[in-house]
């Protein structure tokens, strides 16, 4: 008999900028994002002098088959390299009929979003409900020096990550440091 998937939920602790329970927990480190910043020598000058966290993503995992929704919570830590803001990597869904909803819950970021040559940008903050279409690459990009940028995502469970895609080809645009604020370049 099949198994069948019990019904549960988790809370948004907002102390530890996580869900109170999550099956599955991921960092992301600075030794882990090479090739992801512009200036390459400053990244890892920064992984060697202490390679800071750049973000942190708990996840609740499900079944990975069609009907079902993933979810999680991704904090991203504020800072810099050489005046680029602290971001993730960056993905397509490798099934492109896969769309995906992203809640801004703590601080100020930036969803960039690209397919083909069009490029879009939302800015997230508390309370800001973004759509990603299906096909779209997306990328979120802490514009804060002094906060944490904190948004839930839930996406379907077939969708599937391709990150090289996104390396293939790049982001056009990248958020950098303009005094205390951000300006795209
Ligand atoms: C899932 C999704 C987000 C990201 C997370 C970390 O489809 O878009 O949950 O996975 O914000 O970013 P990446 O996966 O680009 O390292
Ligand atoms: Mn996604």
């Amino acid at each position: 008999m099949e198994k069948v998937l019990q019904p549960f939920f988790t809370i948004f602790d907002e102390n530890r900028n996580a869900f109170t329970r999550y099956s599955s927990y991921e960092e992301r480190k600075l030794s882990d994002m090479k090739g992801y910043f512009a200036n390459e020598a400053r990244r890892q000058q920064m992984e060697e002098q202490g390679n800071p966290i750049v973000y942190r993503v708990y996840k609740q995992d499900v079944p990975l088959k069609e009907g079902e929704l993933l979810h999680c919570i991704t904090m991203i830590e504020p800072g810099h390299v050489d005046g680029e803001f602290f971001m993730t990597k960056g993905h397509y869904h490798l099934n492109e009929d896969c769309a995906e909803i992203y809640y801004g819950q703590k601080g100020k970021g930036l969803l960039l979003m690209q397919k083909g040559d069009r490029t879009e940008t939302i800015e997230m903050n508390p309370g800001t409900v973004a759509y990603i279409p299906a096909g779209w690459g997306h990328r979120t990009v802490n514009v804060s020096q002094h906060e944490p940028f904190v948004f839930f995502s839930v996406w379907p469970a077939q969708s599937g990550y391709n990150y090289q895609r996104a390396l293939d080809e790049p982001f056009q645009k990248k958020a950098v440091v303009d005094g205390d604020s951000y300006k795209l370049v």
